[in-house]
């Protein structure tokens, strides 16, 4: 396994919305190697969840874990919100292409997700609290949106200066 590079805001191919992943790649072994080194580098960074756009492919498909005991992995591939709360939930949210930046999103609370899970097999899942979060966040990724669309142009700006001003300190 290996580390992969994260893009890092502004890189255009963050905007980049990405397409289906085709049946017959899920079990290819590059396939399988890409997922391995993707949790491998979420777990390093150490994250909860990372969108196959952050490492500069543009597919539909993320890795998550927002486990404490970092044991519980989830592969979602082609990703569908089928079904979402009107109850919302507000988490500060940070990213790994946005480091060191963490602001308030207000999403909602629960969804029923709809994907294949790394062997291709269907599932769904009903969830709620911050492995909702995670999934909209990564969902959004794979749209080419990031947290801090969500935020007023000020407090954008802000984060923005943020992120900029972490860059000069090294
Ligand atoms: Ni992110």
């Amino acid at each position: 396994m290996s580390l992969l590079p994260i893009l890092e805001y502004p890189h255009p191919r963050l905007r980049n919305v990405a397409g289906a992943v085709e049946a017959e790649r899920i079990a290819d072994p590059a396939f399988q190697r890409l997922l391995d080194d993707m949790f491998e580098t979420m777990y390093e960074a150490p994250g909860i969840g990372l969108a196959a756009t952050q490492v500069d492919t543009h597919e539909r498909f993320m890795v998550i874990d927002v486990t404490e005991g970092r044991d519980q992995p989830l592969a979602f591939i082609n990703p569908v919100i089928r079904e979402a709360s009107a109850d919302l939930r507000v988490h500060q949210e940070g990213c790994l292409s946005i480091p060191g930046v963490f602001a308030d999103v207000t999403r909602p609370d629960g969804i029923v997700v709809a994907a294949f899970d790394r062997n291709g097999k269907p599932f769904e899942m009903r969830v709620d609290g911050l492995l909702a979060t995670c999934v909209q966040h990564e969902i959004d990724h794979l749209d080419g949106k990031l947290f801090i669309d969500y935020l007023s142009p000020l407090k954008r700006d802000r984060a923005i200066k943020k992120l900029e001003k972490l860059r000069k300190q090294g």
